[in-house]
């Protein structure tokens, strides 16, 4: 899928491109500020099955010179007119962890968090790259810290991701602007600045990814290893059809089995009880953030391509108490009025992209 509508806009040069590579397809978002505003000037999405010889829809582990082809594809295919891009890293190749520690070394965070990360990283210090921000208790506080402990969120990458995440760049042309994690390019673009912790849920391919954020910062982070690529094996062995047609069929009708078609009962039946796995773990997994928190969660954002399933939302709602929301991270850009529908439509499956060219957007003012 690609559109482009940067013919509409004037060309100006600060472009740049949020690149979301995900196992089953690869997303990207074109913005450009303008008088202030955000716009929309291109999206596209590519599916990377087809890349490793099987479904479209179904998550793959591909080389990077391969990944390094679609995205170039899916460049031309969209019309991307900028190599300015900032790329997002899987959750999978990252350990994000809370590190409590004395107040008092917050100045010396550059030599503590190397040492502290060695407890919470299972392999070799010079094999990764560290980051970290102190998430409550700092200085910046009012007051600071009464407990006399700083929380400080620890992110490693390993060498190995960034290696092959600089070669998918350079491959495609890219002058790569920064390296983030996905879930902080979705929590910038599917939430809006709310006080109550909000937790957000991305349903890839292969899993469901699940993220509480409070005042902008990531608290909690769990893996459902249940994703949409199941909902589709599921209902292919339901309905004796393919893959390929079951992951069609998923998309066109959905939960909502409105059309009197043979065969579309069943396939709401077989999507409803694998999404139930799905949100029954989801539904525990609220429960034990709950309790250990002795706090509600104010509402649930669904992103991710299985998002987008139809009916879902309504669906979700009947099993799962918080208050459930679609991540509408179009909302955040300007775009021509007749793409509005689509553009929400479609919006959960570009969180990530969004978020990162919005970042990008930010950096070069
Ligand atoms: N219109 C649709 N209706 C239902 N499911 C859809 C639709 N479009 C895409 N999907 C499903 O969404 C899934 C892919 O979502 P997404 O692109 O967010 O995953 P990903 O980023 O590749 O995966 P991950 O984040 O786990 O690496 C696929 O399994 C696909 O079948
Ligand atoms: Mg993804």
């Amino acid at each position: 899928m690609a559109f482009s509508f940067s013919s509409l806009f004037s060309k100006e040069v600060k472009s740049v491109l949020g690149v979301d590579i995900g196992t089953s397809s690869i997303k990207i978002v074109q913005l450009r500020r303008e008088k202030g505003r955000v716009v929309l000037e291109t999206y596209g999405a590519i599916a990377l099955g087809p890349y490793a010889d099987i479904e479209v829809g179904r998550a793959t582990a591909l080389p990077a010179e391969k990944i390094a082809e679609a995205l170039k594809d899916v460049i031309r295919e969209a019309n991307v007119t900028t190599a300015d891009a900032a790329i997002s890293i899987p959750y999978s190749s990252s350990l994000v962890s809370i590190v409590t520690l004395p107040a008092s070394v917050e100045k010396q965070l550059a030599t503590v968090m190397p040492l502290e990360a060695r407890k919470y990283i299972p392999v070799p210090i010079n094999e990764v790259l560290l980051d970290w921000f102190v998430i409550s208790g700092g200085e910046g506080e009012k007051n600071a810290s009464p407990t006399g402990k700083i929380e400080v969120l620890l992110v490693a990458i390993h060498n190995d991701t960034i290696t092959k995440f600089r070669s998918i760049a350079s491959t495609a042309n890219l002058e790569l602007g920064f390296f983030e994690i996905e879930v902080f390019s979705a929590a910038r673009a599917a939430l809006d600045h709310g006080i109550a912790p909000v937790a957000v849920v991305d349903m890839g391919a292969a899993t469901t990814k699940f993220y509480v954020v409070e005042r902008g910062v990531i608290h909690e982070s769990h893996i459902i290893s249940h994703g949409s690529q199941d909902l589709t094996l599921a209902a292919g062995r339901a309905l004796g059809i393919t893959v390929a047609e079951a992951e069609q069929r998923k998309r066109k009708f959905g939960l909502t089995g409105d059309i009197a078609t043979a065969g579309i009962a069943n396939l709401k039946q077989s999507l409803e009880l694998s999404l139930g796995i799905v949100l029954s773990e989801l539904s525990r997994t609220i429960a034990a953030y709950e309790a250990a928190k002795n706090q509600s969660l104010g509402a649930l954002v669904l992103t991710g391509g299985g998002a987008t399933l139809k009916g879902m939302k309504e669906f979700a709602q009947k099993s799962i108490q918080t208050e459930i929301r679609l991540a509408d991270p179009f909302s955040k850009t300007q775009a021509p009025a007749f793409l509005e529908e689509i553009l929400r439509e479609a919006g959960p499956e570009f969180s990530v992209a969004v978020g990162l060219a919005l970042r990008r957007l930010q950096e070069i003012g």
